[in-house]
């Protein structure tokens, strides 16, 4: 900044001119401060309350999302109740059959839908709690296997696991790991058309920081995700061209808060031949422990 000077001149009554020069660079340049703190702070509360805006637009969106994922299945139920209940003496044995099976199918999703919303709430509160033990990943994933096999059979989806290695242990939760899984399992299986294949892989690997990890991929032959939506499918109550057929969108948010409470990460791909594949690299020790830097160690 260039110096500043003032020049007063004053004649006190009678006297001589007088000329008294200041040196005012001081004062301008702590003024220049309190400007440049003033716009700071002006930008910084802008910042806020665009944060804000978008925090309540998102809420909103969720809570309309909610309100419809939970009204329909609600309805579903209420609306067979009903016809069941007025038809009990007329309808045939079949007929009612379909009602309860459609009550209870829709009392499942309501069951699943709230479960998934719990999940939601304990992840935004920091509740989410997790005991981390050693796993056999591989013997999860066998078994995991084992639950889906009546699902895909139903959909002449045939199930493969490819692990040619006894893998090393994973320090994980054996519950919320099973979870993710059976999420990216449970959607590979539902788009896959008939007579393809659902497979995971199981690889180790070395993380970019050196840390050992392993690798799992859920490849499906399915139609892939709309490649604009590969960047939002981790986002809430996202469903990708319309691909509903039959969730919510919430197991891959939960899915990815799943993985990065384990130190690892999700990403999601189309194949160059086609279908989808889920991704899940996590260190085989677990989260680095709190406040501290894996790089360092
Ligand atoms: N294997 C896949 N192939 C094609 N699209 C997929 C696949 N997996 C996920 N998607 C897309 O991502 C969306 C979000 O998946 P997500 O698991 O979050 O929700 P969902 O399966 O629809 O419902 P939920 O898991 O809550 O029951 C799906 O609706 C679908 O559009
Ligand atoms: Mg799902």
């Amino acid at each position: 900044m260039r110096q500043q000077l003032s020049l007063t001149l004053t004649r006190p009554r009678g006297g001589q001119l007088l000329a008294v020069l200041t040196d005012t660079s001081a004062r301008a340049l702590r003024e220049q401060g309190v400007r440049k703190e003033q716009e700071r702070q002006r930008a910084t509360l802008q910042q806020a309350l665009e944060a804000a805006q978008a925090a309540n637009q998102a809420r909103s969106a969720f809570f309309a999302s909610m309100s419809h994922e939970l009204r329909s299945p609600m309805h579903a139920v209420a609306s067979f109740a009903k016809l069941g209940r007025d038809r009990s003496e007329a309808a045939p044995r079949e007929k009612l059959q379909r009602y309860f099976e459609n009550i209870d199918n829709s009392a499942e999703r309501l069951t699943r839908l709230l479960n998934d919303l719990l999940d939601l709430a304990k992840i935004e509160a920091g509740k989410m709690s997790y005991t981390f033990e050693p796993q056999d990943l591989a013997a999860m994933l066998r078994s995991l296997v084992g639950e889906f096999e009546a699902m895909a059979r139903e959909r002449q989806v045939q199930l493969r696991l490819q692990c040619d290695l006894p893998p090393p242990l994973l320090r994980a939760d054996a519950l919320r790991l099973r979870q993710a899984f059976a999420n990216l399992l449970s959607n590979a299986i539902r788009f896959s058309p008939p007579n393809t294949s659902v497979t995971i892989e199981l690889a180790e690997a070395r993380r970019p920081d050196g840390a050992a990890a392993l690798v799992a991929r859920v490849i499906d032959e399915g139609p892939g995700i709309a490649p604009e939506d590969l960047g939002v499918v981790f986002d809430r109550f996202v469903q990708s061209g319309g691909n509903r057929a039959g969730g919510t969108g919430l197991g891959l948010p939960i899915t990815q808060e799943i993985v990065a409470a384990h130190g690892g990460a999700v990403t999601a791909r189309n194949r160059p031949g086609g279908g989808a594949e889920f991704q899940l690299e996590i260190p085989l020790e677990g989260p680095p422990p709190a406040g501290s830097d894996r790089r360092a160690g």
